[in-house]
């Protein structure tokens, strides 16, 4: 095969002269390329996307913007800029040079951390591939196209570790990324949140709001890893990843602009005969969405994750700004347990609570947004809040796992729980009324009924320029 491959993969990692990785990449891309087709955003082979490629790493790089069709996108291979004399900045091998191979000894757990990481990124395109067909504008259809092949370029930077670095294995796990599939009942994806449906834009705001916060926090984590390669893929995925937070938070952040404009107007909170969505399911969806992400943190006490610190594989978020030994073998913290049904705390080696850690900084990050949400709210003279459920509330993982909760945290029992669960997270019929509000909107400039124009346009253009172009 010819192919000049810094013009079809746009790269920083020499791949003209890695025979061996060019080789494993020539067999995967059309597998790639075919799993797009099928399982990619639904019919839009054809569509002409205004859309941002990478095509290096300086701000020069990014700036490429254009009409692409999608499955023509050029997905690339970057790696940040390598930080001079980086040393690792905690574990047992803090204060040594970082590993540009990978240490046989930790060959197993790094694959693990790559794999799971990979697997969430093809996961979130599958999940979203039917969302065109309701989309609520065309500056939106465009977002929602940009995070997707966005994320289609993270699982690349994936493959491309686990080509370039794990040999056979490597790339016997890069295939597996295209065979399983979001809520496949026989090949699921590897973490629950990614096997959920986002049939609606609602849950896709949300999703950008908070999957993809998660997936923040965790490529911070990663990237203050030993391993120079993933540190370095992981710190340019994490540009990426503020651009899709972004689409997220002004989603949502338009929807609640409407709904206030239409409680105003008509002197209600029930606006959704008026075409709007009412406050406490932006509540629900909320509760629903915070909830399953605090699963993907893992739990609370976790060996593994204590493995994976001292090990200098993966590390906290902004690892060097915490002011301690980075080594973490004689502190405690607090972490909850439950105890004749109520929440208690109890000191914990702080190694083993490392998820913990992660999880509190990403609670702490949702919440800013959730005070811009809820500033919108007040301006509009209404008086109620939107809030983050208690870390007890609907979860899978971890301590609070066999319990029933409130979202303010209260340990209820199962009668009450089944009584009340349709008043805290998405009922059937709720479903039903946000996905009756769903019509396709795609005349330039114009927005669906349930959502604000957002403030700009794209890259300086016009709110009602074309964007995508149809065939
Ligand atoms: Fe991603
Ligand atoms: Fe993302």
């Amino acid at each position: 095969m010819n192919i000049n491959y810094n013009e079809t993969i746009p790269n920083n990692v020499n791949l003209s002269d890695d025979r061996r990785l060019l080789r494993a990449l020539e067999q995967w891309q059309p597998a790639y390329i075919n799993w797009w087709k099928e399982l990619g955003p639904d019919q839009t082979q054809n569509f002409e996307v205004y859309l941002r490629t990478a095509i290096s790493v300086d701000a020069k790089g990014w700036a490429h913007f254009g009409h692409v069709r999608m499955p023509e996108y050029r997905w690339g291979i970057f790696l940040s800029p390598a930080e001079k004399d980086r040393r690792i900045g905690f574990g047992h091998h803090k204060g040594e040079s970082t590993w540009t191979e990978v240490p046989g000894e930790y060959r197993t757990e790094l694959r693990r951390l790559i794999v799971t990481q990979g697997d969430t990124e093809p996961a979130s395109v599958e999940q979203q591939r039917h969302l065109s067909k309701t989309c609520p504008s065309l500056y939106d259809l465009r977002n929602l196209f940009q995070v997707n092949v966005e994320e289609g370029r993270h699982l690349w930077a994936m493959v491309y570790l686990l080509q370039a670095y794990f040999g056979r294995d490597g790339r016997e796990e890069a295939d597996e990324m295209l065979s399983r599939h979001a809520g496949d009942p026989n090949k699921p994806r590897i973490l629950e949140a990614f096997n959920e449906q986002t049939d609606d834009w609602l849950s896709f705001f949300m999703f950008t709001y908070f999957q993809d916060r998660d997936g923040k926090f965790q490529l911070a984590a990663l990237s203050e890893s030993a391993f120079e390669p993933l540190s370095r893929t992981c710190r340019f995925m994490l540009t990426e990843e503020a651009h899709h937070m972004f689409v997220g938070e002004t989603g949502i952040m338009r929807i609640i602009q409407r709904t206030c404009e239409l409680m105003r107007e008509y002197d209600t909170d029930k606006i959704s005969l008026m075409g709007g969505i009412d406050l406490n399911i932006i509540q629900k969806w909320i509760n629903f969405h915070y909830s399953i992400c605090l699963d993907l943190f893992g739990s609370e006490r976790s060996t593994n994750a204590a493995n994976y610190y001292s090990m200098g594989l993966k590390g906290r978020y902004q690892e060097n700004k915490i002011n301690d030994d980075h080594l973490l073998t004689d502190s405690y913290v607090s972490l909850p347990k439950i105890e004749e049904d109520e929440i208690r705390n109890e000191e914990t080696p702080a190694l083993t609570a490392i998820n913990m850690k992660l999880r509190e900084d990403y609670a702490k990050d949702s919440q800013r947004g959730l005070d811009r949400f809820n500033k919108i709210i007040e301006s509009y003279c209404i008086d109620t809040k939107l809030t983050l459920p208690h870390p007890a509330f609907n979860r899978n993982i971890g301590v609070f796992k066999d319990v029933k909760a409130s979202p303010s945290g209260k340990i209820i029992d199962a009668t009450t729980w089944n009584k009340q669960r349709d008043q805290w997270l998405p009922s059937s019929a709720d479903y039903e009324l946000v996905k009756s509000l769903m019509v396709q909107v795609i005349e330039p400039g114009k927005m669906a009924g349930w959502i604000a124009p957002p403030k700009r346009g794209i890259h300086g253009l016009p709110i009602d320029y074309e964007y995508v172009l149809f065939h």
